[in-house]
């Protein structure tokens, strides 16, 4: 279906440069209106799922039309855009429910880049829908929109139901342990227990005792016979966090266990039978740690009948804004506070980070911004994130870029920002902003025709 955007500004020209920039890259049902009064009316009886409107029109101004959309529609996409030196209403714009607020000039870049994130707000509304109605459940609560991901799931959904080992590697605070959790549930196996140990946590005989358990007398302080968790695990799936952890001696009895199916408890005789399908995860090298002869090979390759490598968030970065606005969310619900919001420069904060600590360190920084402002709108400065004291800071998606495409991003972050700072300062007057920029205007015309500025007189 396609994207019903409504544009509104009493400026003729200017609706028309803006259905001209956006209709080159999206494939819209765009309506334009110079007419605010009739305007407000509009966004009453429709629910448009992008409303783009000027702050400053003759008869009706863009806050009222924003208000009346929220009214009506409470979950109504508008961007504003305003005149020069609006700080003012632009946050009182966002406390009424705007999406995003852009000051003028601003590039077709950013427009587009805004209106992007609106649309992955829009997508995320649907889905929170889907995953309130329970559709997602079994999935244990993945959350994602990235076609990386997707690929995944595709891939999880196929070797669920069947009972081969997993090994999932990734970074730490990618995610395996949910995706673990998303094979046991989507398994035959589901109604059966999913047992987590992380091999790392234990000395080797306390860990051996709780995997196979143990007999009478076994060991000093072994008062009673206990089975162990590999046995609770019976018909259900067990799960090896850190299996490069597992010690070279416990290897080789979880080996036995998988080519026998049989364990012995520690102290004990009897051979038990047992039924576990085996998920193992680790973030560590485990290719090198086999020719490091570290890890046995031939539990490698027991282990690794599918491979399931999740990727660092910098890897997917569509599910960044999705995660964030689910966690915070979340917060929300479970704090009764009412339902916030990130600014836009604090998403544009979230979007650079590298976040090498992945989703696991997104939930730390978030709760934590979440807890100490007292805010509806989650600021750039609420995150405990590094602040880029120059604004051109050289990011993620500069650093992954070749040195030529990087230089020339780095450069047009220059140019904008430091003609938008004149343009905005001389509030669109072009020849005052040549002299100042020390520059003629044919070449203050380039550069805004270059970077397509939207600028006003
Ligand atoms: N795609 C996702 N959707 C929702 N929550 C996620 C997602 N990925 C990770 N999380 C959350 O992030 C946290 C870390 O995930 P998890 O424990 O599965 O990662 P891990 O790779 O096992 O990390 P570690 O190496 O730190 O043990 C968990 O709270 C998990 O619920
Ligand atoms: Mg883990």
């Amino acid at each position: 279906m396609k994207v019903n955007l409504l544009i509104i500004d009493d400026e003729q020209e200017m609706l028309k440069s803006l259905e001209k920039i956006l209709s080159r890259k999206y494939d819209f049902n765009i309506r334009l209106i110079s007419d605010s009064r009739k305007a407000l009316e509009l966004v009453q009886t429709k629910k448009y799922d992008l409303i783009l409107t000027d702050l400053m029109m003759k008869d009706i101004g863009g806050m009222d039309i924003l208000k009346a959309a929220v009214a009506k529609y409470p979950d109504s996409t508008v961007i504003i855009i305003s005149g020069y030196g609006t700080i003012g209403a632009s946050v009182e714009a966002m406390r009424e429910g705007a999406f995003d607020f852009i000051e003028k000039p601003f590039t077709s870049k950013k427009l587009m880049e805004c209106i992007d994130r609106a649309l992955v707000q829009t997508k995320q509304e649907s889905k929170n829908n889907k995953i309130e109605t329970g559709v997602n459940e079994e999935l244990a609560g993945i959350i994602y929109n990235s076609p990386q991901m997707d690929e995944l799931i595709q891939l999880v959904k196929k070797i669920a139901p069947g009972n081969m080992n997993v090994l999932i590697t990734g970074e730490s605070g990618t995610g395996k342990e949910l995706f673990a959790r998303a094979i046991h549930s989507l398994s035959k196996r589901s109604y059966n227990p999913f047992v987590p140990v992380n091999c790392g946590a234990l000395p080797e005989h306390l860990f051996e005792s709780e995997l196979f358990g143990h007999e009478r007398g076994a060991f000093t302080g072994a008062i009673k016979t206990k089975p162990g968790l590999l046995e609770f695990a019976d018909q259900g799936t067990f799960f090896f966090d850190e299996i490069g952890d597992l010690s070279l001696s416990l290897q080789v009895k979880l080996l036995r266990m998988l080519e026998e199916r049989k364990i012995r408890r520690v102290g004990g005789e009897k051979e038990i039978s047992i039924d576990v399908r085996i998920i193992a995860a680790t973030n560590k090298n485990l290719d090198q740690a086999v020719l490091d002869k570290t890890f046995r090979e031939d539990l490698y390759y027991r282990l690794n009948t599918i491979r399931l490598e999740i990727p660092p968030l910098r890897e997917h970065p569509e599910d960044i804004l999705l995660l964030a606005r689910h966690f915070l969310a979340e917060l929300c619900s479970k704090n009764d506070r009412k339902a916030c919001r990130f600014s836009a420069d604090a998403e544009k904060a979230l979007l650079e980070y590298p976040w090498a600590g992945n989703v696991r360190e997104m939930q730390n920084i978030i709760g934590r911004a979440f807890f100490l402002s007292t805010d509806q709108i989650i600021h750039r400065g609420d995150l405990p994130i590094p602040q880029q004291d120059i604004s051109i800071a050289i990011n993620r998606e500069i650093l992954a870029s070749s040195y030529k495409d990087a230089k020339e991003m780095v450069l047009e972050k220059f140019e904008v920002e430091y003609l938008s700072h004149y343009l905005k300062k001389n509030q669109g007057n072009i020849s005052r902003t040549a002299e100042e920029c020390g520059l003629d205007r044919r070449s203050i015309h380039r550069l805004i025709n270059k970077y397509n500025i939207i600028y006003q007189e």
